[in-house]
């Protein structure tokens, strides 16, 4: 990409993916495995990536990744996945990860993660991304906590 290269501005489409939970991705506690919820998130947020860009992308890290409450066996869960920051070539995914009780119908919010995706080019190298349209202000705070993720990222590389 040269500086001069024009980049067009979309907005990110927020990306649903729908599961349940088998018994054989539970954990000894009889609970969800974390490394099963993880898989999900980060293919719901390639998906989302994917969707914003269309350009191939890869996971360039996890980052925070909060479990707030347990999943447990037979419930139905949601995955919903954003890009809420851009870099040149990487996207911030925000997934948050509901759980829903199959005959009650009542959810709850499991979840919260964020993942650093890089787009490629035919060469799978790097490539720059779409601005990032902010249309609301949840979109605008998220921004900013996409922002400050990368910082870390950045002085991670530094
Ligand atoms: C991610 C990857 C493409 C970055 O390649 P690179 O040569 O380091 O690229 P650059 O240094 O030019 O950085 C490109 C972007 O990636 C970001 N990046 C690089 N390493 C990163 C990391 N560890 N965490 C988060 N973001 C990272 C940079 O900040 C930069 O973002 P920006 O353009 O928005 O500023 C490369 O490290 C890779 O292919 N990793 C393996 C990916 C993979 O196999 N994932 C699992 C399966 S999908």
């Amino acid at each position: 990409m040269t500086p001069q290269e024009p980049r067009l501005t979309h907005t990110a489409p927020e990306v649903y993916a729908t599961d349940i939970v088998l018994p054989n991705q539970t954990n000894g506690h009889g609970t969800m495995f974390g490394g099963e919820v993880m898989a999900l998130m980060d293919k719901t947020a390639a998906v989302a990536a994917l969707r914003f860009c269309r350009r191939a992308v890869v996971t360039a890290s996890s980052e925070r990744i909060d479990f707030r409450t347990p999943i447990h066996p037979s419930e139905i869960i949601e995955a919903r996945a954003r890009v809420i920051h851009v870099g040149r070539t990487s996207m911030i995914v925000r997934i948050h990860i509901f759980a829903e009780h199959p005959l009650r119908g009542d959810r709850r919010l499991c979840t919260t993660g964020y993942f650093s995706m890089v787009a490629l080019d035919e060469r799978r190298q790097p490539c720059a991304v779409p601005l990032l349209q902010l249309d609301d202000d949840e979109a605008r705070a998220e921004w900013v906590i996409g922002e400050d993720i990368r910082r870390g990222i950045k002085a991670r590389q530094a």
